[in-house]
């Protein structure tokens, strides 16, 4: 398959919004520099530092300071600042969406859905953040009255992952302003722009730039355990793999640190016989391809009814053959490139794993031999559950598909992981669907719907696959501790 190209003006406007950033007149990095590239053409877009971890500690300082100024201001001036940068944010949604799309690889039109998405998370918590929560309590022995209150944490390191390089920090940083927290701040290496440009106009919006302080590093063991090993940092968030999570875990448990981890998913898909088949494989294209299959919610294991299998596999099979390759700011691209060569060479030796047991190759399978980091839209059928993409998280536009013959067959095969953030169930019967959600051991179930993240719910994961919940007021909580007044009280009669 060909790729579509970017026309000279979208490459022009793009790179204006990526000229107004650190780092933009970009040279060969130095030892303690680092090169941002465009995953789209591998050409370098910026050099940034790589900061060492004495400098992080210096950040912790300043955003502590920061911190305890900004934790005693009313929730009315926070949620009044949170709503200015929401607008903020929207007046600047296209420079935004270029730049996730340069630096991440995602098309225009879902680098503008995660502006808004990501803003969503900013104007949740400036409302969310005026109604604090607390309680009021008998003593059931009697004598004395409890009441209840939340108080911020305290500075948080916050560590975002590349694949939605402004929703995750706005995912982490409003609630922790919400709350009264400052934070240090680590952008992933292959997308720090996003953030940099984000945490830019918040300060314009009037967030003091002293309680959100970047450190842009390729040295994040040295980083991490400096600044956890620091005893003013009181809390971790953390989205990326189980294994740096549990690694982060260890350096928290130090000083007994608050952590929140989004980590790693294997989300299964069911897809009964009494599904409806449109509906179905719509909401399987979409949990398999938002993001490129870049997620860690995206559809890794799709088990399908074999009454429904044919048909299913076959619709699937030719909508994923539509996929239009492309830059990620060209105009025409349904699917832009992976993140890195890495993700290529994996894709590629999953996909030839699969077909080596007897997997059906259905569309795609290859990647373009062109300039990027390009993999075309792929369905393999009749995976066996032994090969090496049936026990992975895909990262990549690539759908495993197999199928089963009962319920109890398919939730079998759904929980017989040890990961359990998200799960999808396609039926149309309401009892198949809220018993087979109950059975699934995973945070988060669509149940008909492909794409079940929302501001309003609780993001995240059971077993290896995290701690904590982010979004929704569950998500504020976890930048807040609860206190309680004991308060003694004298019969007056
Ligand atoms: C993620 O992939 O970590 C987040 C996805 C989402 O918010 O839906």
């Amino acid at each position: 398959m060909t790729v579509l190209r970017a026309s000279a003006e979208r490459l022009a406007a793009s790179t204006a919004a990526l000229e107004t950033l650190p780092g933009f007149a970009n040279h060969e990095p130095s030892a303690d520099e680092f090169a941002v590239l465009d995953p789209s053409t591998e050409q370098r877009i910026a050099t940034l530092p790589s900061y060492s971890a004495e400098y992080a500690v210096e950040q912790v300082a300043i955003a502590d300071e920061a911190g305890r100024a900004w934790a005693a201001t009313t929730p009315r001036y926070r949620s009044d600042v949170l709503h200015s940068v929401y607008a903020h944010l929207m007046a600047n949604r296209d420079r935004l969406a270029f730049v996730i799309s340069r630096e991440m690889g995602k098309t225009l039109a879902e680098a503008q859905g995660e502006v808004q998405y990501a803003s969503d998370y900013v104007r949740w918590y400036a409302d969310e953040l005026l109604r604090p929560a607390g309680g009021y309590r008998e003593n059931p022995a009697g004598g004395s009255t409890i009441l209840t209150k939340r108080a911020p944490v305290g500075l948080a390191l916050l560590i975002a992952p590349w694949n939605f390089p402004m929703a995750m920090i706005t995912r982490k940083i409003a609630p922790a302003l919400a709350a009264g927290c400052g934070s240090v701040i680590k952008p992933a290496g292959l997308t720090p722009l996003t953030t940099l440009l984000t945490v830019e106009l918040m300060a314009e919006a009037g967030v003091p730039r002293e309680l959100m302080r970047i450190v842009t590093t390729t040295n994040p063991g040295p980083f991490s355990e400096a600044v956890l090993g620091d005893p003013r940092v009181r809390k971790i968030s953390f989205t990326g793999s189980t294994e740096v999570g549990s690694t982060l875990m260890g350096l928290a448990a130090k000083n007994i640190v608050k952590s929140s981890m989004e980590l790693g998913g294997n989300a299964p898909v069911l897809v009964f016989d009494d599904a409806d088949l449109e509906r179905a494989v719509e909401g399987v294209f979409l949990a398999k391809m938002r993001n490129g299959g870049q997620s860690c919610v995206a559809a890794n294991r799709i088990f399908v009814q074999d009454g429904i299998a044919d048909a299913f596999a076959e619709a699937l099979a030719e909508k994923m053959a539509s996929v239009q390759l492309g830059d990620a700011v060209s105009e025409g691209a349904d699917l832009g490139p992976v993140i890195d060569r890495r993700a290529v060479d994996r894709l590629t030796a999953l996909v030839a794993d699969a077909t080596d047991r007897g997997a059906e190759l259905r569309a795609g399978g290859a990647a373009p031999d062109e300039p990027g980091y390009f993999f075309e839209a792929t369905l393999l059928d009749r995976v066996p559950g032994d090969s090496d993409i049936a026990n992975t998280e895909i990262f990549g536009p690539v759908a495993a598909m197999s199928r089963f013959g009962s319920e109890d067959e398919a939730i079998a095969l759904a929980n017989g992981t040890p990961f359990g953030l998200a799960g999808y169930v396609f039926t149309e019967s309401l009892d198949r669907a809220l018993n087979v959600a109950d059975r699934l051991e995973t945070g988060l179930v669509g149940i008909n719907n492909g794409v079940p993240s929302n501001v309003a719910a609780p993001f995240g994961g059971m077993k290896q696959s995290g701690l904590g919940r982010e979004g929704s007021h569950e998500g504020l909580e976890e930048y807040q501790e609860i206190r309680f007044y004991n308060i003694a009280r004298r019969d007056t009669a």
